[in-house]
Parts: structure tokens; sequence; C-alpha cells
């Protein structure tokens, strides 16, 4: 099991380069599939969930190949598994979006029900509704899987999704892009992992309006053609260097970023205090002597992400005054406070809201990360603690942040990864 060990107490200084997005990363690469011959992706992050979803991908014949660090060639020819019902598939969340587009391409699809970060119940039933009213056959097989077929061709219509969910939004987008005849999707996810999707399928040919508003219209094509496109940056994984060097009282820069996407972020972490001047595709932030207690509702976007959620509990557990945070997403989302409280913070749990009295010191703990963005709050708030804190379980926090050591190291943090 490998772990971090952080010595923290240190103020970092320095720049950190943000890596693409692995949310709108899985999406695009998934639906990689969906188009004949040979898509280049660039700014694509070498993080666990890319590797694994491209482990995957490969077992069912898609040819990958890395061209450089971050650029990456797929190529789904006619003749490609549309089985994915193994041990692999159903570790990672992210794989339930090769339902879309291997029913877009193939008009069939089996895909393991999804696991990924333990954040209570995660249905899929908006999937399966949609690709039903697209005129797929859809269900759950033995609790184990998904399948979706359709006898002829997917067919358009209009889909009313009872809660805008990133995913499903992204899977019923793939499989309508190539459908006959239009689609109209209501009450969609708004997140720019979507706009980024829906600008990579009309690249390869794809007709899709509205992504980024409520509505999204698809015209359906007869074939998606494979094309370049550049993953846009990591909006979390900025916004968790920005919580770093707020909780540290660190000034960073941030390179490759696009602060529009952060905007819910910057705000709330203004009203901490913190200092952020955004320039470009740089950001530069100033974390005050003290922090200020805020209090956070997560929503979906625009709202506050629920993937920035246990970075602000780790800052509120250091600000001046009580702060209040309520998690509407995801009902297990909290198992940050119990590691947090091991390290001196003071959070008690009530349902899905978190009530934190701010302590003017944390100190060095042996804590254990249950998720990914968890870990993002340990790791942030180990860089604060005096002493030395261990973070067990890096491999969750590997899912999501390339090469996290060497960039905490880059700006002075005494930061040692073991692997065992
Ligand atoms: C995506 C992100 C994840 C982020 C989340 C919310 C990826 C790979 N992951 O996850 O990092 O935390 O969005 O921003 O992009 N729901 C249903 N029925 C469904 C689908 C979802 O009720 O069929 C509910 C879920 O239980 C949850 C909410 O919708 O309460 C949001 O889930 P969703 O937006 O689908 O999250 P993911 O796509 O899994």
């Amino acid at each position: 099991m490998s772990k971090l060990i952080i010595r923290g107490g240190k103020p970092l200084s320095g720049s950190v380069k943000i890596n693409g997005a692995k949310n709108s990363a899985v999406a695009v690469i998934a639906a990689a599939i969906l188009c004949k011959g040979t898509t280049v992706l660039e700014n694509v992050p070498q993080i666990s969930d890319v590797k694994i979803l491209f482990h995957i991908m490969e077992k069912l014949g898609v040819e990958i190949k890395w061209l450089e660090e971050d650029v990456v060639s797929i190529f789904a020819g006619d003749d490609i598994e549309t089985d994915a019902i193994y041990e692999e598939v159903s570790s990672l969340r992210a794989s339930n979006l090769l339902l879309g587009s291997l029913l877009g391409r193939f008009g069939k699809a089996a895909v393991a029900l999804p696991g990924g970060c333990d954040l209570g119940a995660r249905p899929m039933d908006l999937h399966i509704k949609g690709f039903t009213r697209l005129g797929a056959d859809a269900q759950f097989v033995d609790d184990r899987y998904i399948e979706a077929k359709v006898k002829d061709h997917l067919q358009g219509a209009v889909i009313y999704l009872d809660f805008p969910s990133v995913g499903a939004t992204e899977n019923i987008m793939m499989a309508a892009a190539v459908a006959e005849g239009q689609t109209i999707i209501e009450n969609v996810a708004k997140e720019p992992e979507i706009v980024d999707l829906a600008n990579f399928l009309n690249n390869a040919g794809a007709k899709i309006r509205g992504a980024g508003t409520d509505i999204i219209r698809i015209d359906g094509v007869k074939s998606l053609r494979g094309c370049r496109h550049g993953i846009i940056p990591d909006r979390i994984e900025a916004g968790t260097f920005l919580s770093i060097a707020a909780v540290t009282g660190s000034k960073l820069r941030l390179e490759n970023v696009i602060s529009a996407h952060l905007k819910p972020v910057i705000a709330k972490m203004r009203e901490t205090g913190t200092d952020i001047r955004c320039s470009g595709s740089n950001m530069y932030v100033s974390g005050p002597e003290k922090l200020k207690a805020v209090s956070i509702q997560t929503l979906a976007h625009p709202g506050f992400p629920t993937d920035m959620q246990p970075q602000m509990m780790a800052m509120a557990a250091l600000a001046n005054g009580t702060s209040v945070i309520v998690e509407n997403i995801f009902e297990k989302r909290m198992k940050a406070a119990a590691e947090l409280n091991k390290m001196g913070a003071d959070i008690t749990i009530d349902g899905k809201t978190a009530v934190i009295k701010g302590v003017d010191k944390l100190h060095g703990a042996v804590v254990e990360t249950h998720d990914l963005r968890a870990g993002a709050a340990l790791v942030a708030a180990a860089l604060a603690a005096e002493g030395e804190t261990v973070v067990e379980r890096l491999s969750l926090i590997d899912r999501g942040y390339y090469h996290i050591a060497d960039k905490l190291t880059q700006i002075g943090g005494d930061v040692e990864r073991i692997d065992e």
C-alpha cells in the first residue's frame, strides 16, 4: 500500500502546472470509440483513472498509443468487443461512459456496474432512462452489469433528466450524436466537462448545440470521424492547489487554468480572505495569515462543486470562527471529517451537514483517505499541520492527481512518497 509522508508547517512558493481534467479526459476518451479513424487527444493526464480506462479499452480491442507524455492516439476499429463486464470495469466509475459510445457505434454494450469512489448510492437510472428513450433495450442484469442494445437504430427523442447528472448527460449525448433525427435533452448537467465533450464530438462531426446551458439539442449524424482535440485544464486540481495555498498561507502561481471554470470556488475562497488574481491562463493565489470561516452548499454547476467540498473543509478546520458545509450531491461525502479530527480539527457531522469550529493549529497524525478528494483535503491539511502526517491509501489520490508528491516537492513541500 502506498502512502505520503508530509512534514507540514512550512510555507510553499513557486509555480504549479495544472494537468488536463480527469473528468473531461475519461468522457472524451470513451467517446473516441464512436469515431471511425484515429483520434489524437492532447493534455491528457496520466492519472490512474485514465490508465485503467485505457486498459479496459485495450481489452476490448481499441488501439491506444502514447505519442508524448500527455498526447495519446486512440483507434477503435470495426470489430471491437462490446462486452466489458469484468473486474477492472467495476473498479472505475467512469467506465459507465463506455455504454453510450459502444451503444452509439455498435448498437450494443454490456458494462459492469461502476465502482469508483465510495460516496454512497450512485444510481444509474437516468442513464437507462435516456438509452430507453432513444429506442434501446437497456436494463440492469443480475445487479452486476448494465446491458443496452438496439434492434435497428437509435432514434432521437426528447429526454428530461430528473437531476442534472454529469454521467447521464454525457452518456446520452454520445449515443444521441449518432441517433437518427433530433434529440433534445432537458435539465442537463452544465459542467465545463460537458462542454468539452460536446466540443470534441462536434469536432468529430456531431451536431450538438446548447452544451453549458440547461437544454442540449442534437441533430444525429450517420457516423463520427477521428479528430484532434485538447482536453480542458482540471478545475478541481487547480482548486485543490488554491486550497493548499490558502491553508498554508503561501503564494503560488498556477499555470494552465481556465479561471471561468472556477468561479464558485474563487468566490468562496475570497470570502476566506484568500487573494486570487487571474491573468490569462495563470492564476496567482496568496493565502492569508488567518483564514475566515466560510459556509458552502454543494450544488450542480455553476453551484459549488462537490469535488472541492473536502478541500474547503480542510480550510474551514483552520479558519477563524465556525463554518457550515452542506453536501447536497453525494450522501457519504463527509469522510474527511473524522480524519481531520485526528489531526486536531473540531468537526461535527449531522446528516449532510458539517459544522466546523476553526482551531488554531492542526498536528500531524496517521490518517487514511477514503476517496480521491478527501485525500486531497488531507494532503492540504497535512501541509499546514505541525509535525509529520502519514496519508495512507495514496492509490486513491493517484486516481486524479498526476505526480502529486513531485508537484508538492517542487513548491517546497516536505513530502515523501512510499510505495510498499
Ligand atoms: C461526476 C464526476 C464526479 C463528480 C460528480 C458530480 C466524472 C467521471 N465524475 O460523477 O467527479 O463528483 O459528477 O459533479 O465526471 N444520479 C441519479 N441517477 C443517475 C445518475 C446520477 O440519481 O442515473 C444522482 C447521483 O446519485 C448523485 C447525483 O445524481 O446524487 C450526481 O451524480 P452525477 O452527476 O451522475 O455524478 P457522476 O457522473 O457519477
